[in-house]
């Protein structure tokens, strides 16, 4: 902790015109370096009640990024919200879903399935996924679910795909999530082809209302 007078040499220093922060509200940043001057003081404040919200006590909210990717344009999707999860301070798995197994499922308080569209639907990878998770039925219980795809065309199937996805969601008793209005405000992130940045800010409004909405279950 720095004197009130070693505060008033560091801001007279730094020529930082912002008031000397409180004491109390340093004691609180007893894992910050001593040697901060106050603006940064203030701005470690800031950062930490922004991400404090997204703990449950000292535990972060896990979130799954599990997808399926021939061609890499879903892959891209799930890279950018896994991404995006992490910034809004969940533990994150990306998984390709050959990788990926019931225990990821279970780990998860919130899970992002993202396919391309095929023929309509979700490929037949995520399709066994979702199948195979039959075996933790009831454990998914009141987790958070949320789906992205890549597809050919514009209208060639992304909501029928989507709906399939988040279809699972319901009959495992999870809680569906939708993109938030800010991003689109429909029912997930998609793409055509390569995610272009309106897809991105989608894929990355989508992992931050899950992990806001993951966080909110967890604390009741
Ligand atoms: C077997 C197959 C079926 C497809 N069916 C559709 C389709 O019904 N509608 C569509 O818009 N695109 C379709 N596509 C195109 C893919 O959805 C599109 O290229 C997607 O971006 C691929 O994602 P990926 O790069 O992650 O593999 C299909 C592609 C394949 C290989």
């Amino acid at each position: 902790m720095l004197s009130r007078k070693a505060n008033c040499r560091r801001r007279a220093h730094h020529k930082c015109k912002r008031p000397i922060v409180r004491q109390r509200t340093a004691k609180q940043l007893k894992r910050f370096d001593d040697t901060l001057v106050p603006c940064q003081i203030d701005s470690a404040v800031r950062l930490k009640n922004h991400i404090q919200p997204y703990f449950r006590g000292d535990q972060m909210v896990n979130v799954l990024v599990v997808y399926y990717s021939r061609t890499g344009n879903t892959k891209a999707m799930a890279e950018i919200i896994a991404e995006a999860a992490g910034k809004e301070g969940a533990q994150v798995r990306l998984k390709e879903v050959a990788d990926a197994s019931n225990d990821d499922l279970i780990w998860a308080d919130g899970i992002l399935i993202g396919s391309p569209v095929y023929f309509g639907q979700p490929a037949s990878d995520i399709k066994r996924f979702i199948d195979d998770s039959i075996s933790v039925r009831k454990q998914l219980e009141n987790k958070v679910g949320a789906a992205f795809v890549s597809s050919g065309h514009r209208a060639g199937g992304r909501e029928t795909t989507i709906m399939a996805l988040l279809q699972s969601f319901i009959v495992h008793g999870m809680v569906v999530c939708g993109d938030p209005i800010s991003t689109g405000g429909h029912y997930g992130a998609v793409a055509s082809g390569t995610p272009d940045d309106r897809s991105s800010q989608e894929c990355r409004g989508l992992a931050k209302k899950v992990v806001a909405l993951a966080t909110k279950l967890q604390s009741t």
